[in-house]
């Protein structure tokens, strides 16, 4: 029987059940996902309930992925380099925490476009944004040895500070995108531009960016973002926020039922 939760704010419509539901009948086990939302002084006594009442684990969402820190005994490499969990697994009263938004943003990647990732050594991925999630991403592109990412923000100091921690990433301001559209093979928007309520905002125009080039967004509220629908009518290949936002959900399941 698995116990499984997912603390943060208002939760109450979220996707998640709906998810684990479906893999945990997929993979054969019983099981229940519960949904806590709480208030910033609720995390520990949220915590010491679950790690009590038999939780295998749980996933954390805003505005609570770095405020669980201190809370957790370790973090795993992810969520090390990120600063960022979304995910804690419990084993023997331990928590650990994980960070799987950037490996299921890869993942969702290879599943969808399977060719595209073969030859991922020879793509340049350009990142829309470098906050928190841009962060993710990068590192999971990296680790799975992308050719070169190019991030793109609105305050350059911080794609530049982005830029600094990883090998292989460049940092250029958004007025340069323009220069660098012929060269990339993949563009991402981790920016909010383009999500609910803002979802008539446009992130960058897609004149001049060549046609294999897929676009992709983390954002999935709506699921077609102006910049999804932009690329639809230009004829690119898209990548949902939905995809990733599956995937990151398959990858914290693989964490807690992988290790009994
Ligand atoms: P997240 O964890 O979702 O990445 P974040 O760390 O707050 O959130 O980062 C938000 C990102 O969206 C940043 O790159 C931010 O750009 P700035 O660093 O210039 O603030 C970007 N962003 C938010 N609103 C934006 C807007 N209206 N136009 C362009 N970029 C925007």
């Amino acid at each position: 029987m698995y116990r499984l939760g997912l603390i943060g704010e208002a939760v109450e419509q979220s996707k998640s059940p709906d998810i684990h539901h479906h893999l945990l009948n997929e993979a054969g086990l019983t099981g229940q996902y519960h949904l806590f939302s709480i208030k910033p002084t609720q995390i520990e006594e949220t915590l010491n309930q679950m790690r009590d009442g038999g939780f295998k684990g749980f996933n954390v969402t805003v505005p609570y992925k770095e405020a669980i820190i201190p809370y957790l005994d370790r973090l795993e490499d992810s969520a090390a380099v990120m600063q960022s969990v979304n995910t804690v697994n419990i084993k023997d009263g331990e928590l650990v925490g994980y960070n799987t938004d950037g490996v299921g943003y890869v993942e969702s990647l290879y599943r969808t476009y399977p060719n595209w990732y073969q030859h991922r050594h020879e793509n340049t991925v350009l990142v829309l944004g470098a906050g928190g999630a841009a962060k993710g991403v990068i590192h999971a592109l990296l680790k799975h040895q992308i050719n070169k990412v190019i991030v793109a923000n609105r305050t350059y100091t911080k794609a530049e500070t982005l830029a600094q921690q990883f090998d292989g990433v460049e940092a250029i301001s958004m007025n340069q995108v323009d220069d660098v559209k012929p060269h990339v093979d993949l563009i991402l928007n981790t920016t909010r531009v383009g999500m609910t309520p803002n979802d008539h905002e446009l992130v960058i125009s897609l004149d001049r960016v060549p046609d294999h080039v897929i676009i992709s967004d983390i954002i999935y509220q709506p699921t077609w973002t102006p910049l999804l629908k932009e690329a639809k009518e230009r004829g690119h290949c898209l990548l949902f926020g939905e995809s990733m936002l599956y995937y990151q959900a398959v990858k914290a399941f693989e964490i807690w039922t992988n290790e009994s």
